[in-house]
């Protein structure tokens, strides 16, 4: 293992809110990067947000916001969910970013000088969801086959790429460096579009079109491609060209990302970094896609799971622990709340959990929490340090060949045998019979509780730092390094042993949630509206906090530039300007004279410019958009119980 390792996700469009998707790839590189730092490597993990281009300035418009003020508005989504995932990013990047786009433009001027990039007329078939030009040979009975939608045709004059000079170098380069995209089906996949000559990249858009990108430094008539731009985070965030982390951490660069974006991070970005004189990253990553309902997830059909809704409502490390166990690095996977519910019961709760339980109250209760050193060895003793130091090394290959399920799995073989070889020596036996056996006994699930603890770090970083609380360790998480695990008996507990609540409560009003939940969207599916999961309860005082106020509306008017927001003055018993989304459902008269019920305590936010101080409230199905108000004329001001 070398001793620097640098793993990058994707950097997500703002154009949708995180998702199990986004927060999947995520874990995974956190999880990579944890196994390192156990290893004592230094590391460098990098994600972030992609903010420019047609699909983003279009969201923007849609939401009636700038794209400025609508990129910080989603990137901050992004931002703000990583730590609340226990993710150990060190750094986010955003397209929008000064230095990157210098960066973009610097290697752009680079690319130019080799004389790879040239202008000429084009006249193409353009997909608005991928952004991207599309030959009649990719299409599928004349559609994207991603976006099932039919291309444009677009003629314009645009500035190209020279891809196609380096289509034999790559071919070479995968060959020569066979695990340079894995797993292998993948890399077969690039290899199979490189068997066709490849197409030069249209890289620029004119401004007349879409001015919302980077310029190009040598037209400023025209953006540049947003992939063309996004590719370049990996090295703009790390300082290039003169950056310290680039030197140290660029010759170890690990992509990570789904199949979705294959083509872009296997033939684009090589490509770009051959021309600009930089070398080739070191992997590329490929995992499959998670799938809900046997199909994508999608904000139309009401089936996008919220990554923070999961881990409110089961435990963040339960979350995180399904999402790597049950999917097959590569393959693709199908979401279900009952599956994960299965896993948290029968692994977590059943297993992992009672075996942490029962072994800390044995130390308790036989030891007063104190270590007790083993005396002579039987066999079932060694077979357990054989198989738990062996644990390591499968562990170890396993994490580095990207299996991660089956690196679980080999966890949860050794806390199978744990749980009998404790079935079998019968501690609570031995405890009135043979005190020298006990010491021995409790010795041993210690030591393998401890392995098994620091395995689980990268996987499960708070409940591995929590066990090894308990088992009264001086150093947890990442300062236990690997090697050390290896010496049986070297790290000793500095304090008593103690035994906390359960790590894992079993999980049984869920699985009611879940059936409840489903059966509605059965019905729901017949009138063709999916809701959205429901949220996890809160604690009536949470409730509380809100203040909710009957108000009349004095005054409306819609915001200039905006499709759909309106400005409303409304009497509380003060006045407030407040901001909703109301265009196409009410008129400006329909609404002056309204009552609504407001939340007058939200935190002021400014909507295309205007501050709103608080949000009416109303309710939205197929019909559209209705307010919500008293059934008789009430006292403005008045509180909503
Ligand atoms: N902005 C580009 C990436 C530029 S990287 C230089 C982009 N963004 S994205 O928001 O669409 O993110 C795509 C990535 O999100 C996938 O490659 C994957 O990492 C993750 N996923 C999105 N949906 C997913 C699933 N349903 N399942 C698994 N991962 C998925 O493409």
């Amino acid at each position: 293992m070398s001793n620097q390792f640098y793993v990058t996700t994707p950097i997500y469009y703002v154009n949708a809110e995180p998702h199990i998707g986004h927060a999947y790839t995520t874990i995974v590189a956190d999880v990579m990067n944890r196994f390192h730092i156990l290893h004592g490597v230094k590391t460098f993990f990098l994600t972030g947000t992609d903010e420019h281009g047609d699909k983003i300035a279009a969201a923007a418009e849609k939401e009636g916001e700038t794209p400025k003020a609508y990129v910080d508005r989603i990137s901050e989504l992004f931002r703000s969910l990583w730590p609340k995932m226990n993710i150990s990013n060190d750094y986010f990047i955003r397209t929008t970013d000064p230095q990157h786009m210098e960066t973009v433009q610097l290697i752009l001027r680079q690319v130019k000088e080799n004389g790879d990039i040239y202008f000429s007329d084009y006249e193409g078939l353009y997909c608005v969801g991928c952004e991207r030009f599309y030959t009649e040979r990719e299409l599928v009975d004349g559609k994207c086959p991603d976006h099932l939608t039919e291309p444009k045709i677009i003629r314009e004059a645009n500035y190209f790429f020279r891809m196609s000079k380096y289509q034999e170098w790559l071919i070479d380069h995968i060959h020569r460096h066979p695990d340079f995209i894995r797993p292998e089906r993948y890399k077969n996949e690039v290899l199979s579009f490189l068997r066709e000559p490849l197409e030069d990249l249209c890289i620029s858009r004119p401004k007349s079109r879409l001015d919302w990108g980077i310029t190009l430094p040598f037209d400023e008539k025209y953006v540049t491609y947003v992939w063309f731009d996004a590719l370049i985070n990996y090295v703009s965030a790390l300082g290039y060209p003169e950056g310290e982390l680039f030197r140290e951490f660029w010759p170890c660069a690990q992509h990570i990302t789904a199949k979705d974006i294959l083509k872009p991070h296997g033939i684009y970005w090589p490509c770009m970094l051959k021309s600009a004189g930089i070398a080739p990253y070191q992997h590329l990553n490929v995992h499959g896609y998670w799938n809900v309902d046997a199909g994508k997830m999608s904000k139309t059909i009401g089936n996008v799971v919220r990554p923070l809704e999961l881990a409110d409502v089961y435990g963040l490390d339960a979350f995180r622990y399904f999402l790597l166990r049950d999917m097959v690095f590569g393959l693709d996977s199908e979401f279900s709340e009952e599956a994960l519910v299965g896993r948290i019961n029968a692994d977590l709760a059943n297993d992992l959990g009672n075996l942490v339980s029962r072994s800390l109250t044995m130390v308790q209760k036989y030891f007063k929490g104190e270590l007790p050193q083993p005396s002579t060895l039987e066999n079932e003793d060694d077979d357990l340090r054989i198989h738990s130091l062996e644990l390591i090394d499968r562990y170890e290959a396993f994490m580095k060949a990207l299996s991660f399920h089956k690196a679980l799995m080999a966890i949860w073989e050794v806390i199978g045998r744990l749980n009998k070889y404790i079935d079998t020596t019968a501690p609570w036996v031995l405890a009135t019979s043979d005190r020298d056996r006990l010491s021995t006994v409790i010795f041993h699930i210690f030591e393998t509780l401890k392995i098994i603890s620091t395995l689980l770090w990268p996987f499960m970083p708070e409940s591995a730092e929590k066990i090894q609380v308990q088992l009264g360790l001086a150093k947890k998480g990442r300062e236990i390094p690997l090697e050390d695990l290896r010496h049986w008996g070297k790290e000793k507990p500095v304090r008593a042993i103690t035994k906390a609540p359960a790590l894992f409560p079993r999980i049984e009003a869920g699985v009611e949630e879940w059936t409840a939940s489903s059966e509605k969207s059965k019905t729901e599916e017949k009138l063709k509206v999916k809701p959205d999961k429901h949220l996890p309860p809160v604690p009536f005082s949470e409730f509380q906090k809100l203040d909710l106020r009957i108000g009349t509306i004095n005054k409306a008017e819609v915001i200039p530039g905006s499709k759909k927001l309106i400005k409303l003055s409304v009497d509380i018993g003060e006045e407030r300007t407040v901001v909703a989304g109301l265009v196409g459902h009410y008129t400006e008269a329909e609404l002056t004279g309204k009552q609504v019920v407001l939340v007058a305590n939200l935190e002021p936010i400014k909507l295309m410019g205007v501050e709103s101080h608080g949000m009416v409230l109303a309710s939205e199905d197929e019909t559209g958009v209705h307010l919500l108000f008293p059934d008789a004329e009430t006292v403005p001001g008045s509180k909503v119980k």
